[in-house]
């Protein structure tokens, strides 16, 4: 299926013209948007209000996700069936977060089985009956891994991090030597647990962080055994995390049927599992699973995911938005966008469809960006006055967990502002200022941060992800173009040490390298 052949995409591309951003806003009255729905699941509202769209554009939407069999689709990843076509996968990531009835037989038991082993060995050493070699109880946790292995922890502990939490926890990602040095500063060996999480154990960076942490453990324990009681390994690749020397009851399992950036709601939640228990943990799968059943439920036109992504179809491939914008006026997500480039640009930036035909249409954009009020005293003026358009998702919490209401109100008067003029823009008799509206925003408003509506949040980019790749025609679940980067340093590292020398297509590398080892003789 070439989606740009199917009957809504033309009509689309008909409309698209009387929706063309205007920046000159001289658009007449019954070219205005009216905007679409506002959607509730569990504890999170998603208001399409100011989307560039109305009722003819959101019907044609409708019609794109029926004509390229949406529904069909939906189900074909809850069944199980091979969706991750390169690979030969099915992609079961909503299986780790539904009750056992609810997932596919050929997975529910597998689950079951590793999520009581986690749940064990983190109550062990929640309750102090899991003890370091020397006897003590754990105090701070290392979580070691990049990616996939770890946005999505990180994310989460940021979110809901308070001072009751029961254990430091650091994570290590980056290769960069200071990486090591922030992560492992005043930690003591004796009380600490470190968890490799690697879906394939061979990934460059989790290896050498990985050696790094272990000689740091063992210089200063002077114990080999003492591993035993402080490193433990998420991986599919056991035979490496055992290699490496973690014991078999310190292994715990990913599966090939889960894609890294999917992968928050196994063994690989971990870090959330220890600081925030069983329970809170459930919470997150539940609020996930919810989005879940929404997904398979709600009518297309009343459907969250379904509606985020045909509405991004709309700001990208025809309005020819530019970017995404993640702007977050809830601090607490502030790793949002650096989790959401991984599952987006990651699962989307792709230019062959489902059977490696090349694309003749735009997929995913660049998807950027950050902290807010801040961002209001840094780029918003590109985004007011630039001449490149964007779309833009605003995030907010509604009830905050601290007493400062009057500083919220103020948060989320700024973010309502922020939607306004994003929308409406202002006229001026002074073209320098002149603000041309017309950026299109979805408002996401959490009733409150908690794991269940963290939960729903995530699974929601999730769908939306799966969802836009459909209407796409391409593998959301691989990522063929991150493998080059790893092959290269592979073959360039031996030069930059002096083993080999560089030549060919390789020469200009090797001249950088040589900049930089006479760089080093003359120190
Ligand atoms: O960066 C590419 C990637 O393969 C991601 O997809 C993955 O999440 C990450 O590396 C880490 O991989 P692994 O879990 O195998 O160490």
């Amino acid at each position: 299926m070439n989606p740009t052949q199917l009957d809504a995409w033309k009509a689309l591309a008909a409309l698209a013209q009387t929706f063309k951003f205007d920046a000159s806003r001289t658009g007449t009255a019954d070219q205005e948007a009216t905007g679409g729905p506002r959607i509730s699941c569990g504890g999170v509202s998603i208001d399409f209000a100011r989307q560039q769209v109305n009722a003819e554009v959101l019907t044609k939407l409708v019609e794109l996700c029926e004509q390229a069999e949406l529904k069909e689709s939906i189900d074909a990843q809850f069944a199980g069936a091979d969706i991750n076509t390169s690979e030969n996968r099915p992609a079961l990531h909503s299986a780790l977060r539904a009750p056992f009835d609810a997932r596919p037989e050929s997975v529910a038991s597998v689950i079951e089985h590793e999520l009581e082993r986690v749940y064990a060995f983190a109550t062990a050493v929640r309750s102090g009956q899991w003890r370091g070699y020397t006897g003590k109880s754990i105090r701070s946790i290392v979580h070691i891994g990049i990616g996939g292995s770890h946005l999505g922890p990180e994310l989460g502990f940021s979110a809901l991090a308070s001072s009751t939490d029961p254990f430091e926890v650091r994570f290590l990602a980056n290769l960069d030597g200071q990486a090591a040095i922030d992560a492992l500063q005043g930690l003591d060996p004796e009380t600490t647990l470190c968890i490799i999480v690697s879906k394939s154990f061979t990934t460059l960076e989790t290896k050498r962080n990985a050696d790094l942490v272990r000689s740091w453990f063992i210089e200063r324990t002077g114990s080999l055994p003492a591993i035993a009681k402080h490193f433990v390994a998420v991986t599919t690749n056991l035979p490496a995390a055992a290699e490496f020397g973690i014991p078999e009851d310190n292994l715990f399992a990913m599966w090939d049927w889960v894609g890294g950036r999917y992968s928050l709601w196994s063994a690989v939640g971990m870090p959330l599992l220890l600081s925030w228990g069983e329970v809170q943990f459930n919470e997150l799968l539940a609020g996930a699973h919810e989005l879940d059943q929404h997904l398979r439920n709600a009518p297309l036109a009343e459907n969250a995911p379904v509606l985020m992504a045909a509405i991004g179809i709309w700001n990208f491939n025809f309005l020819e938005a530019q970017s995404l914008a993640v702007l977050s006026w809830e601090r607490r997500l502030r790793l949002l966008p650096d989790y959401l480039q991984q599952l987006e640009m990651e699962s989307n930036g792709k230019s062959v469809d489902r059977n490696g035909t090349p694309l003749t249409y735009p997929t995913m954009p660049v998807l950027w960006g950050g902290e807010e009020c801040n961002g209001q005293h840094a780029f918003h003026q590109m985004l007011h006055q630039g001449n490149r358009s964007f779309a833009a998702d605003l995030i907010a919490t509604i009830a905050p967990a601290h007493d400062h209401r009057e500083q919220h109100a103020w948060q989320l008067a700024s973010l309502l502002g922020q939607a306004e003029a994003m929308e409406l823009g202002e006229e001026h008799s002074d073209p320098n200022r002149v603000v041309a509206g017309k950026r299109p925003t979805t408002t996401i408003l959490l009733d409150e941060l908690t794991p269940r509506t963290l939960g729903t949040l995530l699974a929601l980019y999730e769908q939306k992800v799966f969802c836009q790749g459909v209407l796409w025609n391409i593998n959301s679940f691989d990522q063929w173009g991150v493998e080059i980067g790893k092959r290269l340093a592979g073959g360039i590292h031996p030069a930059l040490i002096g083993d080999k020398r560089l030549a060919g297509s390789q020469a200009k590398t090797q001249s950088v390298i040589d900049h930089i080892t006479r760089s080093y003789s003359a120190d």
